[in-house]
């Protein structure tokens, strides 16, 4: 028993000073000296040590448990002094080192913003935004718009059709400009009337400067005695409150069916400011609206009196204003939804 005793002790004398941390001296209490340990292993013999030697065992057991103990004690500081090296050790905080950036924020896109923009200005002028389908009967896009079925001038906004069962009666498309909305307020409504309709509409086309889908505003006064030096005067108002005061607008007759006299504005091209380029096909103008003066039929056709009420409607490319204000010159990449070229804007 002494012997085993001995060996005990002297193991962990080899051992416990080996333990690097503070869970291998743990691990190592448990070993020698746990309920279940060797110590307790040992005890067990003791009823077997003759009496007379049992107060001489038990004093060797009780000096065997103390040192052993001692031993586990020292481990666990060394333990802790390792740990606290190694902190120490650690490369410091650096509190003088500039914050990290948060991400990156992001922002409108830039024909949503140009968007909101126009529908501000308009606002301001006392214009009321009014809203119409982007699926639309051949009756509004067309016809109550003074663009009968075989109308040569369906040629210049052909669209998509939607294949449905009432096609056949009344074809259904998707509307090929915002105009459609003045129908629809106007046979909801009686004048005087000052409403803008902004939204997608589509056509079959695509090219730098044309798209499938494009964004329009719709822009429609009617009222007495409304004349085509307010539609000047709006149009001029409305280019310089969104691209500033030297822009200049420039109208160009024109022919649309809905309206008369007709004009196609201009203005002056943001790119080359008016030297010419790609963009602008070398003229130093860019086409952005088309307006003029409603049709008396079309007044006629959604049961105004001509001889009563007069009123102007202009139709604008919200995409042009947005490449131009943003200076793109594709088209195209508005709607590609690029980050690398959203992230410039
Ligand atoms: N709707 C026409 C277009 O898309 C533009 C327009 C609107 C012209 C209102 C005149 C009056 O081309």
């Amino acid at each position: 028993m002494l012997d085993e005793l001995q060996k005990l002790v002297e193991s962990a004398r080899r051992e416990i000073p080996l333990a690097g941390d503070r869970d291998a001296a743990e691990a190592l209490r448990i070993r020698y000296l746990g309920k279940k340990g060797e110590l307790s292993l040992l005890l067990r013999g003791m009823g077997k040590v003759p009496t007379a030697d049992r107060p001489a065992v038990g004093a060797a057991v009780n000096s065997a448990k103390e040192e052993i103990e001692k031993l586990i004690d020292g481990a666990l500081q060394q333990g802790q002094r390792a740990a606290l090296e190694a902190e120490l050790r650690a490369p410091p905080l650096d509190v003088t080192l500039p914050g990290r950036r948060l991400a990156a924020r992001g922002h409108r896109h830039p024909v949503s913003a140009a968007l909101d923009d126009v529908v501000e200005i308009l606002a301001r002028m006392g214009y009321e935004v009014a809203e119409g389908p982007e699926v639309e009967l051949d009756f509004y896009n067309f016809e109550a718009l003074n663009i009968p079925p075989n109308h040569p001038a369906r040629e210049m906004q052909d669209t998509f059709y939607v294949d449905s069962a009432k096609r056949v009666q009344a074809p259904v498309l998707l509307r090929t400009h915002t105009s459609p909305v003045q129908i629809r307020t106007m046979l909801a409504r009686k004048p005087p009337l000052r409403i803008c309709s902004p939204g997608k509409v589509y056509r079959r086309d695509d090219d730098p400067t044309h798209t499938p889908m494009f964004h329009q505003i719709e822009v429609l006064c009617i009222d007495k005695d409304i004349t085509f030096g307010d539609l000047k005067g709006t149009l001029e108002a409305f280019v310089q409150a969104f691209f500033g005061k030297s822009f200049r607008t420039r109208l160009r007759p024109s022919y649309f069916p809905f309206v008369e006299p007709g004009a196609e504005v201009d203005i002056t091209c943001t790119l080359c400011l008016g030297k010419g380029c790609r963009t602008c096909k070398r003229t130093g103008f860019i086409e952005v609206l088309g307006a003029g003066m409603v049709h008396p039929r079309v007044l006629a056709n959604v049961g105004y009196d001509p001889e009563e009420v007069s009123g102007f409607a202009f139709g604008c490319g919200v995409d042009r204003l947005a490449m131009l204000r943003s200076g793109i010159d594709d088209l195209r990449l508005v709607f590609e939804n690029d980050l690398r070229f959203l992230e410039q804007l």
